[in-house]
């Protein structure tokens, strides 16, 4: 070969070379285009909760897409008393323990939920201390007070065993979870109907002891209802102003698409009162439904209905212009939490991707819903760019 022709043939070589790593460059560069978390790194952290079946199946690249996009995350369901605790001597911490390694190992904050709820917690903590007061009260026995001191002593032991053994990754919890109706009224769950108001306090002042320094939530969902904002704020005062610190609110933030329920005015009055009444705001729970309302329906599935659908409209796929909708609605939320970032620290997303959502649960099974920023495939949907471009 000529000295020219090999000249050539290294130099097409090299071209090659440089062209393969430019390709590579670019993929490269779109990898590392920066997540939600650095873009809001400013303004407040930036979570998703984490399903049990992540956690479960140790599922990598849903791992590597929190990894990149959040810096907080919340047990969806691990913390859950029947999750975690299934029965009185019986504790499931595998799935928490897991959470608690993908969290430390990418520094993230640590949300754990909830410790207080009516949901998701054993009928038998409730229906055995029911059954012994009925028993007490019928033989008047000597031990009539004793049902409600187990249940105060389950609660107790019940806190102190889960914040004791992960406070030094966990910083914030939610200590409770909707106690309040959207009246302003106590809800009438077993834990007010066997202990009464206190145990809202009780559960805080647990917390409290068992995590000095740790950032305690209250958390609900409609809280731009004024009649329920106000009913927090002055149950949460209470707790305060008898030396109970209660750090903050969160705000749920299940919200819907065309309703407008909330409209931005409401969930901008919430956000200000619950911080001038000395509460920080946390986002705890963000999804936007864009299937139609079917509450009323709760607990059925979508096949027992005879026009399917009415009530599941995009099962194959979500209509551009819906999809458009989306991105503005997610875009003016994000918008009216920028311009309060004074008063928020967080804004965490009730799941990553659209598959693992409970809104494709609930109320009706079966439903495909789009309520978050990313698709099944794990790709960020026009949602996520409407955000990013906030702040570009
Ligand atoms: C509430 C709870 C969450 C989750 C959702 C959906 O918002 O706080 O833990 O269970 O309901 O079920």
């Amino acid at each position: 070969m000529s000295i020219n022709r090999r000249y050539f043939v290294i130099k097409s070589a090299l071209a090659v070379a440089s062209l393969i790593s430019l390709k590579n460059y670019a993929k490269t560069e779109h990898i590392v285009e920066s997540g939600l978390a650095e873009i809001f790194n400013e303004d407040f952290l930036i979570g998703t909760a984490i399903s049990n079946k992540t956690l479960v199946e140790n599922d990598a690249a849903m791992l590597s897409l929190i990894s990149k996009e959040f810096n907080a995350v919340t047990t969806e369901n691990a913390l859950k008393w029947s999750e975690v605790h299934p029965e009185p001597d019986v504790w499931n911490f595998q799935p928490v323990d897991r959470f608690v390694d993908f969290g430390r190992s990418h520094k993230m904050s640590m949300i754990g939920h909830t410790l207080t709820w009516h949901r998701q917690t054993p009928e038998s903590l409730f229906s055995e201390t029911i059954k012994q007061v009925e028993h007490c009260n019928s033989c008047h026995s000597f031990r009539r007070a004793t049902p409600r001191d187990e249940l105060i002593s389950r609660l107790q032991s019940h806190i102190c065993v889960l914040m004791d053994r992960y406070k030094q990754d966990i910083d914030t919890w939610d200590v409770a979870n909707e106690v309040v109706e959207n009246n302003g009224k106590w809800r009438e769950s077993d834990w007010y109907k066997i202990l009464g108001p206190e145990f809202l306090e009780l559960s805080f002042r647990f917390a409290r002891e068992a995590h000095p320094r740790g950032c305690l939530l209250y958390n609900d969902f409609h809280l731009e209802k004024p009649k329920k904002c106000d009913s927090i704020i002055q149950k949460l005062k209470t707790i305060q102003n008898r030396g109970i610190k209660v750090d903050g609110v969160g705000i749920q933030c299940h919200i819907k698409l065309d309703s407008g329920s909330p409209t931005i005015e409401e969930l901008e009055t919430a956000i200000i009162t619950l911080y001038k009444s000395g509460f920080r705001v946390h986002i705890t729970e963000l999804d936007i439904d864009v299937l139609p309302e079917a509450w009323i329906h709760r607990g059925r599935h979508i096949d027992t209905f005879p026009n399917k659908s009415e009530l599941n409209p995009y099962k194959n796929g979500l209509p551009n212009q819906i999809s458009q909708k989306l991105s503005a609605r997610y875009r003016a939320v994000f918008d009216l939490f920028i311009k309060h970032r004074d008063k928020i620290d967080r804004v965490a997303l009730w799941g990553t991707t659209d598959d693992e959502s409970w809104k494709n649960g609930l109320p009706i099974a079966g439903r495909t819903s789009y309520p978050l920023l990313f698709d099944r495939n794990k790709l960020p949907k026009a949602a996520y760019y409407a955000v990013k471009s906030l702040k570009s």
